[in-house]
């Protein structure tokens, strides 16, 4: 017999430190309320829950990789010898609010958006979601989308400053994070439907009055010289050509760079294929004009001895 607590969906966050979760099954929904599996309770009614394998494709299909839900949409990866058809109608089944599955082929052009093909459902990738109590909206074949990244922008409300520059925003995830934590954000991206969602989600979470959007080319930022206390340059396959320019307006920026191997003092944000990951840490705005550019003497005071590996390592495109 298991047990479950019956809260109102919206108490959840209330009462969840209170619970003791039984962690071999998954709450579920039912209209207004969220059943807990819990070990025990005094208010715990009999229920039944689903196991908390028998949520994992892996447990149906063997060799199938992790896959994301973003508001009604699951973005899976082909893999040899897969039945994609299975896994969706699989995915389909086992998560309520997914109404559609794509499978991602590459991410291409300037913009890093996604090549998505429609396996299952309607073909409709606009999505709603949720990330670290903002709301989003984005297009998934329109603007670079990568959910991975939660919780990298997670730390972003822990930064201290004022005045902010989200150099290549995208749809203004990481934008929005500023404009929680500091007074003046400006988001930006040469990808027009990308700036005009970043607006749309900034007032979509009434943080519009405090943030500006502009469409630009990032090699020739139109702001004066050190005006932004602190940037983000999320662009990690092509950051060489901006350098300059993100050095020219910023104090200080956070760098997001792809590589196999982080110069020192820099962190793992997200894993991108086998050997390649997305680091983030300081920009160096002194090394850059010394010698060429690779990448150590491009992004640290102080290289790790790595000899001439281009940023932009890019295998499969993504
Ligand atoms: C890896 S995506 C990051 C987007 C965003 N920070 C996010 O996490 O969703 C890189 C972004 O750089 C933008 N971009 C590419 N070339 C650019 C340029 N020359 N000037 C400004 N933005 C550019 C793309 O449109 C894309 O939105």
């Amino acid at each position: 017999m298991v047990l479950c607590v019956k809260v109102y969906r919206r108490d959840y966050e209330k009462v969840k430190s209170s619970l003791k979760r039984d962690r071999d099954y998954l709450p579920y929904v039912e209209g207004d309320f969220l059943y807990v599996p819990v070990k025990e309770g005094k208010e715990a009614i009999q229920c039944d829950p689903p196991r908390r394998e028998e949520r994992r494709l892996n447990y149906f299909v063997k060799g199938v990789r992790g896959y994301y839900v973003l508001g009604h949409v699951a973005v899976i990866r082909e893999r040899e010898g897969v039945d994609v058809f299975k896994v969706a109608e699989l995915i389909l089944k086992l998560n309520r609010r997914v109404k559609s599955v794509f499978v991602k082929e590459r991410v291409e052009g300037e913009f890093r958006v996604n090549r998505l093909r429609l396996i299952l459902g309607e073909d409709n990738t606009r999505v709603r979601f949720k990330e670290n109590g903002l709301t989003f909206e984005a297009d998934l074949r329109e603007v670079f989308v990568d959910p991975t990244m939660g919780g990298f922008r997670g730390e972003i409300l822990k930064w201290k400053g004022e005045r902010f520059l989200d150099v290549f925003t995208g749809y203004g995830a990481a934008a929005l994070h500023m404009a929680k934590v500091g007074s003046y954000v400006v988001a930006g991206d040469l990808n027009l439907m990308g700036v005009k969602l970043a607006l749309h989600n900034a007032k979509l979470n009434k943080l519009d009055g405090k943030m500006d959007f502009v469409q630009y080319d990032a090699s020739k930022l139109p702001f004066r010289e050190g005006v932004f206390e602190r940037c983000l340059a999320d662009n990690p396959t092509s950051l060489t050509a901006f350098v300059e320019e993100v050095c020219r307006v910023c104090k200080s920026t956070i760098a997001l760079i792809l590589d196999r191997e982080p110069p020192r003092g820099w962190k793992v944000v997200t894993d991108y294929s086998k050997d390649l990951f997305i680091y983030q840490g300081p920009l160096s705005c002194h090394k850059h004009e010394v010698e060429s550019d690779t990448l150590s003497q491009l992004l640290h005071e102080s290289p790790v001895q790595v000899p001439g590996r281009p940023i932009g390592l890019n295998p499969d495109g993504g």
